[in-house]
C-alpha cells in the first residue's frame, strides 16, 4: 500500500477540499466578478470521477473530505457522491465528511445531509441586513439562505457560521452577527479577505484587520483562548457573555501556514497544493489513463514535493495585481 501524503516540510495531508462545481447562485463581491466565464460541462469530472479520486486520497490517508464549489449545492445529484463518501465514514475510512455552502439549497438538502452522515456545515454568512446582502452578493437571498440555516438546525446539523470582514460593509455589525449566531448555538468564524482574482473592487478597500476587530470585540466581551481545533485554519475563542465560540481565520495578520494540513482538487480534477499560489497539477489526465491508480499516485508524489512553505499574501501590493489570479470560487477558499 503506498505511503501517506506527506510534504516536503514535513506536513502530513489529512484533508482534502473536493470543489465539486465552479458554479454559484450567488456572485459575492470578494469571491467573483460580476460577469464570470464557467467551465463548459464537458471539461468538469462526472461524480464517478470525483468518487475515484476521493478514494486514492483515502487510501493515502486523507481522513477528512470537505465539498465546496462555487456551491456545491447547485451541482446536479451532488447527493449521490456525498452518500458514496459517506459510507467510508460509517466504514471508519474517515473522520469527516462535511461542506461549506451559502445556504440557499439547504431548506432543500437538510434532511438528506443529515441522512448521509454529514454532521456539521459552515454556512457562509456576512450580514443580517437584506440591502447589504443584496448588494454584497448582488441577488436578493437573504431569506432563502435564513430558511437554508433553520432547516440545517432542524435536521440537526452543527452549524458553522463563516463571516468574511468586511471593512464598512459589515464591520460595524460584526458584534451582532456573532451574538446572533451564538443565540442560536451556533459557533461563528470570521476571516480575513484574501486577494484572489480581479474583481470590480479594490482589495485595500474591502479588508479589514482580524487584530483590530478583535481590539474592539474585546472592548465588549470576556474572550478566552481555546485549544479546541476543527482540522481547518480557524483559532477559536469562548465568548464569556454569548457563552458561544468565535473562531478567527487570519491568513494575513497571523499566518497559520505552519499547521497546513490540506489541498484542494476543483471540478476539472487540478490539484492545487496552496490556497495562495496559481501552481497546480492534473490530476484529470491521470484519472483517464489505462492505469489511474498508478497514475495518480505518481501526480500526488510530484504534488506533495511542489506544495509551497506557505503563501505570501500582503494586501497593500494586491491592488494592482491580485496574488493569485484565480478566483476563489475555483477552490471554495
Ligand atoms: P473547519 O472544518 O470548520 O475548520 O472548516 P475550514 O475553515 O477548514 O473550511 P471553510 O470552508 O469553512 O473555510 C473558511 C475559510 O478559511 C475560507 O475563507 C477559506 O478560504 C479559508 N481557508 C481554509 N483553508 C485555508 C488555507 O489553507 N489557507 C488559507 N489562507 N485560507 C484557508
Ligand atoms: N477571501 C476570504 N474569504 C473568501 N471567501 C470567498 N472569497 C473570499 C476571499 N477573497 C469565503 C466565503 C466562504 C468561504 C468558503 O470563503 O465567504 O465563507
Ligand atoms: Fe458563491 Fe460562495 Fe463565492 Fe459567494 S463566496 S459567490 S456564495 S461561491
Amino acid at each position: 500500500e503506498k505511503q501517506r501524503l506527506r510534504d516536503g516540510f514535513g506536513r502530513e495531508i489529512t484533508y482534502l477540499r473536493l470543489s465539486v462545481t465552479d458554479r454559484c447562485d450567488l456572485r459575492c463581491s470578494y469571491c467573483m466578478a460580476e460577469k464570470m466565464t464557467f467551465l463548459p460541462k464537458a471539461d468538469v469530472l462526472s461524480l464517478e470521477e470525483l468518487y475515484m479520486l476521493s478514494d486514492r486520497f483515502i487510501r493515502r490517508g486523507v481522513r477528512k473530505i470537505r465539498i465546496t464549489g462555487g456551491e456545491p449545492l447547485v451541482r446536479r445529484d451532488i447527493l449521490t457522491l456525498m452518500t458514496m463518501l459517506g459510507e467510508r465514514v460509517s466504514a471508519g475510512e474517515l473522520d469527516e465528511l462535511t461542506l461549506t455552502t451559502n445556504g440557499t439549497q439547504l431548506g432543500k438538502y437538510s434532511e438528506q445531509l443529515k441522512d448521509i452522515g454529514v454532521k456539521r456545515v459552515n454556512i457562509s454568512l456576512d450580514t443580517l441586513d437584506r440591502e447589504v446582502f443584496a448588494k454584497l452578493s448582488r441577488r436578493d437571498a437573504l431569506d432563502q439562505v435564513m430558511e437554508g440555516i433553520e432547516a440545517a438546525r432542524a435536521a440537526g446539523l452543527k452549524v458553522k457560521i463563516n463571516a468574511v470582514a468586511l471593512k464598512d460593509t459589515n464591520e460595524d455589525e460584526l458584534p451582532r452577527l456573532i451574538e446572533w449566531s451564538h443565540e442560536k448555538g451556533m459557533d461563528i468564524t470570521l476571516i480575513e479577505v484574501m486577494p484572489l482574482g480581479d474583481i470590480e473592487t479594490l482589495r485595500s478597500d474591502q479588508y479589514l484587520p482580524l487584530t483590530a476587530v478583535r481590539e474592539r470585540l474585546k472592548a465588549l466581551w470576556t474572550l478566552t483562548d481555546l485549544d479546541f481545533r476543527t482540522g481547518g485554519p480557524a483559532r477559536y475563542v469562548k465568548v464569556k457573555e454569548t457563552g458561544g465560540i468565535l473562531g478567527f481565520i487570519t491568513p494575513l495578520t497571523n499566518n497559520f501556514c505552519a499547521g497546513c494540513n490540506r489541498v484542494r482538487v476543483t471540478c476539472t480534477g487540478e490539484i492545487y497544493t496552496c490556497l495562495g499560489s496559481d501552481g497546480k497539477l492534473d490530476l484529470r489526465s491521470a484519472l483517464r489513463s489505462a492505469t489511474p491508480q498508478d497514475a495518480l499516485d505518481e501526480v500526488l508524489d510530484r504534488a506533495m514535493i511542489g506544495k509551497p512553505e506557505r503563501h505570501d499574501f500582503d494586501i497593500d501590493r494586491h491592488d494592482t495585481r491580485p496574488a493569485v489570479v484565480r478566483h476563489m470560487s475555483v477552490t471554495g477558499g
